[in-house]
């Protein structure tokens, strides 16, 4: 049987991991056969067991079913432990082994593509909720000095920072007192709130300082609004999701495949298609 790999989610029928999947594959000569499964809360874990019947040895997990997934793992990595959160499924025997790529692939889009050192730098991070809690972690093991953490819902906040277990290097603050946390060399959206049609964002402007990067985990319509503001704060650099969509798809390829794929070319024909308008330099 062929092995056999997809991305559930509900809905998945916009989803580029396909696409993506089968450029690395061509590039590196493996054969890949990843498809897109439309599966609801009711049925992902009967399509799940279908899928492996089918042959399934791995799957990317999207919105609805990362909370589902991860429950479903018996054995976790670490970082996909810390997150709370699986985005990659790897069948082992008879069961799943779960990871997250997401965080590193925001912290390998930064520093390999943008060329950013996030070395002894400040981080804020708006939003506490999957997305979020899915890059914090990484974020430290890159080796940030401070890690803010600012949401809407401050219960949140405090949640996602107990999770790290780093109170001198992680905490979180309340939305109201944004300006009274100094600059950032990294400020980082990860709330959903750019996908509401009419979004703005309203910040201080003194969150900004001569160094600071902007980067939006969405990309596309979604990312307008937080890049808008970015830009009018006169941030160094602004950064949408692209990049980290597809260096999270390059790491879930090398825990499946066990080759690291190139992801310039696939990169630059996602952004052509995307367009600059999110943002990106
Ligand atoms: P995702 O998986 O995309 O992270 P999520 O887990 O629903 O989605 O989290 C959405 C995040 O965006 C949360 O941090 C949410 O804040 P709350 O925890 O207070 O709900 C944040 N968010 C959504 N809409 C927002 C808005 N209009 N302003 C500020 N934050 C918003």
């Amino acid at each position: 049987m062929t092995d056999r790999y997809a991305v559930f989610g509900h809905p998945v029928v916009h989803s580029k991991s396909p696409d993506i999947h089968a450029a690395f594959g061509r590039q590196e000569n493996i054969p890949v056969d990843y498809r897109a499964i439309d599966a609801t809360p009711d049925t992902f874990l009967a399509a799940l067991e279908a899928f492996v019947a089918e042959g399934g040895v791995g799957a990317n997990i999207t919105l609805p079913h990362k909370e589902a997934a991860y429950a479903l793992c018996t054995t976790r990595t670490a970082r996909a432990t810390r997150a709370g959160s699986v985005n990659t499924l790897l069948r082992k025997g008879d069961r799943w082994h779960g990871d997250t790529t997401d965080g590193a692939g925001l912290v390998r889009d930064l520093t390999d593509r943008h060329g950013l050192d996030l070395r002894g730098r400040r981080v804020l991070l708006l939003g506490a909720g999957g997305s979020a809690r899915s890059v914090a972690p990484s974020l430290l093991d890159a080796g940030i000095m401070e890690l803010v953490v600012v949401n809407r819902t401050p219960e949140r906040a405090d949640a996602l920072i107990d999770a790290m277990g780093e109170p001198g290097r992680a905490l979180s603050r309340y939305w109201e007192d944004l300006r009274d946390l100094g600059d950032f060399e990294l400020i980082i959206n990860a709330t959903s709130a750019g996908r509401d049609r009419d979004a703005t964002f309203k910040l201080p402007m003194s969150l900004v300082n001569s160094m600071t990067t902007a980067v939006d985990l969405n990309y596309g319509d979604a990312a307008i609004a937080f890049l808008a503001w970015a830009r009018a704060a006169e941030c160094r650099n602004t950064v949408d999701g692209l990049g980290m969509l597809v260096e999270q798809a390059a790491e879930s390829f090398l825990q499946w495949h066990e080759v690291r794929p190139q992801t310039g070319d696939v990169y630059a024909r996602l952004r052509s298609q995307v367009g600059t308008l999110s943002g990106e330099d």
